[in-house]
């Protein structure tokens, strides 16, 4: 059985003058125009409970994009039962229809979507236009495709020997019950791939999305639904983390949940897996991408300039709020006043603003727990010795939650900000003697109890080879002379262990895998 293999969406450029800017442009002006009333979207039903907060870009705080409508825990109860009304209709649905659906999300995410889905992710979530294309365009179709692809292939695969008298065969089960996808603020395409993986293998989900991505999330759930979704296969619930829990764990009905956020509320959500165990009819299956501490680290052969880039934009874009966004870097001495010098001619010509001026390359932190958060670290590293700031260092909140791409140089590779993560725009160095390559690859390696991404810069082969392999359980996605973001769903498969995940890798065949619970049938003659 052979599915035809996807090409990735080609990345828009957005060019002055180019027809995508100008729509893009005149989709902002609109949405910014208007304030929307977003309801809860359960089974059949929008829901709309009267209780309603506001939403705001995070680089203009005082202006009203819309309001949604906050729920409680008898709204995650009535998703439940949707998810669990629908499963029986849409797990016998061939899986060639489930197939056609999610195909044609992706098609009206290329086309009559796009400019929507980005500029609501530009002001929703404050990214730059090429950001947003990038996630919320690119990144999405190709999980849509490229999984359409996998869950073909799993659907179709079948034991390879039965024999005279014998006739095997493997049926692939959604899970018994429902999923629930949590999901966070920094992509659109994670936030829309949590839901739709588990419901394109047939299971039907409880989506849960951070407050601070609602904005994008509800026009996601416009595309589910003009691409054909039916009522309760994804159902859109805005419900606090905990009383959403507090429903959703204790139900004898839950399969598994798909999760992307911080460790913290990962390990609190195993826990409380690991307590109710007993109320389940099934082992649920726990998916989770969390935290990290995603480290650059350069030899001695590399090229200066070609670290600072790697540095500059793995560190900066999007503000540092990419789960794999470098935070520490390990710079030779021999390389370190080059790779300073080019860093902070890039650092000077960037313009920090609000996405609509698409000169901007930094644009505001997603709220305002975040941005005290960041100041903070700042804050403290401004008053620690041997610490110095060398870049950025100042914030401001007044308009939007701004804060300068800051660079922090450190004679102790053990100091908080190498360690901590801080999911900002905030980067520490520590310049090692060119010659102590070694020792520092164990530093990298056990710095942080992360495992994310990293990235090696070095002209030597065996400095490569040495790295590759001391670093092995330091990242599962390692990067070799290239900055450790910007994963290419079908390219570079996404996840990390340690304290990162689980690393079922999003947009892979391993991601989809856990989403079905298959069954072995024999039959004699
Ligand atoms: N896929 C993103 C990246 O690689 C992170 O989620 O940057």
């Amino acid at each position: 059985f052979n599915v035809p293999t996807p090409v990735n969406e080609p990345v828009k450029s957005y060019a002055p003058g180019s027809p995508e800017r100008k729509e893009l442009q005149a989709m902002l002006v609109e949405l910014r125009s208007k304030q929307i009333d977003v309801p809860m979207y359960i089974g059949n039903e929008e829901v709309r409970t009267g209780n309603t907060r506001p939403m705001s870009p995070p680089h203009d705080h005082q202006h009203i994009l819309g309001h949604f409508h906050e729920g409680d825990a008898s709204h995650v109860e009535q998703a439940i039962n949707a998810a669990l009304g629908a499963k029986e209709a849409w797990e016998s649905l061939a899986w060639e229809q489930r197939a056609a659906i999610f195909l044609k999300a992706a098609d009206l995410i290329s086309g009559p979507y796009r400019a929507k889905i980005n500029a609501a992710t530009m002001l929703g979530q404050s990214k730059n236009a090429m950001q947003a294309e990038i996630d919320a365009a690119c990144e999405f179709i190709d999980f849509l495709r490229f999984n359409v692809k996998y869950m073909c292939e799993i659907y179709a695969q079948q034991p390879p020997v039965s024999g005279n008298g014998v006739w095997n065969r493997l049926e692939q089960r959604p899970l018994e019950g429902f999923v629930f996808a949590l999901t966070p603020f920094n992509f659109t395409a994670i936030a829309g791939n949590l839901p739709t993986s588990a419901a394109m293998m047939g299971n039907t989900v409880v989506w849960k999305p951070a407050y601070t991505q609602i904005y994008s999330a509800q026009v996601l759930m416009e595309i589910f639904k003009e691409a054909g979704v039916p009522d309760g296969v994804i159902n859109l619930v805005y419900v606090d983390g905990p009383t959403a829990g507090e429903v959703i764990f204790k139900h004898p009905d839950f399969s598994g949940i798909h999760f992307t956020g911080s460790t913290g509320v990962f390990q609190h959500i195993w826990k409380t897996v690991g307590e109710n165990i007993k109320r389940y009819k099934s082992y649920p299956r726990i998916v989770g991408e969390t935290g990290g501490k995603d480290f650059v680290l350069a030899h001695k052969s590399a090229d200066a300039k070609a670290v600072a880039v790697g540095l500059v934009r793995g560190a900066f874009e999007y503000q540092g709020q990419k789960c794999s966004a470098a935070s520490r870097a390990y710079i030779p001495s021999n390389l370190w006043e080059d790779v300073k010098k080019y860093m902070l001619e890039d650092l000077a010509s960037m313009k920090m603003g609000g996405t609509e001026d698409f000169t901007n390359f930094i644009n505001a932190v997603i709220d305002e727990k975040s941005f005290d958060k960041i100041a903070k670290y700042i804050e403290n590293a401004k008053s620690t010795p041997g610490v110095e700031i060398i870049a950025g260092g100042n914030y401001n909140k007044s308009k939007g939650y701004f804060i300068e791409p800051t660079v922090i140089l450190t004679q102790d590779p053990m100091y908080t900000t190498m360690c901590e993560e801080i999911f900002g725009p905030v980067l520490t160095i520590y310049v090692y003697h060119e010659e102590h390559f070694e020792t520092v690859l164990d530093l990298v390696d056990q710095t942080s109890p992360y495992a994310l991404t990293g990235a090696v810069f070095s002209q030597d082969r065996y400095a490569i080879e040495l790295a590759t392999q001391k670093l092995r359980n330091a990242a599962g996605n390692f990067y070799i002379n290239d900055k450790p973001t910007g994963a290419v769903v079908g390219q570079q498969p996404f996840g990390g262990a340690r304290a990162s995940g689980t690393n079922d890798k999003a947009g892979s065949m391993i991601n989809l895998l856990r989403w079905v619970s298959p069954r072995t049938i024999k039959e004699t003659f």
